[in-house]
């Protein structure tokens, strides 16, 4: 049997990157002043219909919706901004004096897509909101999270691109104005722009199709669209990066394919030789209106996701080693029958300390077990003999040095933890 397409089985040698990294961004995530939020896996399909959009590929063609046994529609979740937005209104988090609620997650996300390099299934992303905040310094600080939590892996080749989509009248001038650019040419767009020209003609824009029709390089500008409120917003914005030191592109066809933004959007991509055909690493924006369609109170809001999948693409192209100490701390070695006997007391002994402390198992011979603890690259190997059993005492050898001591089995602990 097989795992099913587009999913993965993250093996030992490969969870031990994914730890890491994610230890590294839920420490970023502090330093920001976010804390975390788990929200379950399924959600009624109704959270996403409302909240991603009817629209969206990702509503339209994407999800795993199935029914349960008490014939609710159930959806695994294709994202993680609508069940926190849902969460929020659900616990009333809007009543904390602290605001805004900042908020951080990891998890599985589930989007029926075609699978490819990058492109996955199931894929783990990891995920801010702030609640609660309409300040342009916090679109500023979720940007800049954003690309430190790929600049603190040590990449470098990022580019950012930025967009407003702007207030309400801003978005509903610059429909109007896409309508009558593309009506004239309806007949040559793929079905889909066809229907969406109708529904949502900004998601014209980002079509993989029509990518190259004439008409796509003409189309007009969100940003000669904004109002002066929006533009006055995006402008805000814009200063508080400069202030920090983050350089952007803006891109007035960044649209994003989710329905609920407005204002600020933005993408991170990799621009690294080598990368993938999907160069989008990360992306968000900000969801003003998005809690009250859940049922809450009137709540700006802003946040974006990066894949685990696609940073470590990145940190494959460009060639970036994680730090990760796979070496194990001490490696018994056990000769005759009464050592054997011992030994699984003095693994245990010193695992229970917290050294991480490992022996053999298949019945190898004195040589092949000295084998075995190389090949686990242990910092220490013990040998328990039975000249040693008689005295009460262990040999310690220091594999980097070649030392070697006697210790008596009493002071075993002690004398490892003082080494590590
Ligand atoms: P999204 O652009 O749909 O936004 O996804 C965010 C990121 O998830 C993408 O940039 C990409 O890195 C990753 N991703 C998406 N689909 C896949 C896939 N099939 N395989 C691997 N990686 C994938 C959102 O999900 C929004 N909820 C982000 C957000 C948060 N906006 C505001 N707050």
């Amino acid at each position: 049997m097989k795992a099913p397409r587009g999913t993965q089985d993250l093996l030992p040698g490969v969870t031990e990157k994914w730890k890491y990294i994610e230890n590294a961004l839920q420490e970023l995530s502090r330093n920001f002043h976010y804390k975390e939020i788990r929200t379950p896996i399924f959600e009624h399909t109704e959270l996403f219909q409302r909240g991603v959009g009817d629209t969206t590929d990702i509503v339209q063609k994407e999800m795993y919706t199935f029914t349960d046994k008490g014939n609710r529609s159930i959806t695994l979740r294709p994202e993680g901004t609508a069940s926190v937005a849902r969460s929020f209104v659900e616990h009333k988090l809007f009543g904390s004096p602290n605001q805004p609620t900042k908020l951080f997650y990891f998890g599985p996300m589930f989007r029926y897509e075609r699978p490819q390099q990058g492109r996955m299934r199931q894929f783990f992303q990891y995920g801010v909101e702030a609640l609660g905040s309409a300040d342009p310094a916090i679109d500023a600080e979720v940007i800049s999270l954003a690309i430190n939590a790929y600049r603190v892996f040590g990449l470098r080749s990022l580019k950012l691109v930025i967009n407003s989509l702007g207030d309400q009248e801003s978005r509903e001038n610059h429909r109007q104005a896409l309508i009558d650019h593309f009506l004239p040419v309806k007949d040559e767009l793929c079905s889909d722009c066809q229907a969406r020209l109708e529904q949502n003609p900004l998601r014209v824009l980002d079509c993989k199709k029509d990518r190259d029709h004439p008409k796509m390089k003409t189309a007009p500008s969100i940003l000669d669209y904004l109002t002066e409120e929006s533009a006055q917003y995006f402008e805000q914005v814009k200063g508080y990066l400069d202030e920090m030191g983050i350089s952007y592109q803006v891109d007035p066809n960044l649209v994003r394919g989710l329905d609920y933004y407005n204002h600020t959007a933005f993408e991170i991509m990799s621009d690294a030789e080598g990368f993938g055909a999907i160069t989008t690493l990360s992306g968000g924006g900000r969801y003003n209106g998005l809690v009250q369609e859940l049922g809450g109170p009137e709540t700006p809001g802003i946040g974006f996701a990066l894949s685990m999948e696609r940073l470590l693409m990145a940190l494959e192209a460009e060639g970036i080693e994680l730090p990760i100490d796979e070496r194990l701390d001490c490696y018994l070695v056990a000769l005759g029958e009464e050592a054997n006997r011992k030994a699984a007391a003095i693994v245990n002994q010193l695992r229970l300390a917290g050294v991480q402390t490992d022996q053999d198992y298949q019945g190898k011979k004195f040589k092949a077990q000295f084998k075995a603890a190389d090949r686990l690259q242990a910092k220490y190997v013990l040998v328990l003999g039975e000249d040693e059993l008689a005295n009460q005492q262990i040999a310690v050898k220091n594999m980097e040095s070649g030392q070697q001591e006697t210790i008596a089995l009493d002071q075993l602990i002690e004398y490892m933890k003082t080494r590590l």
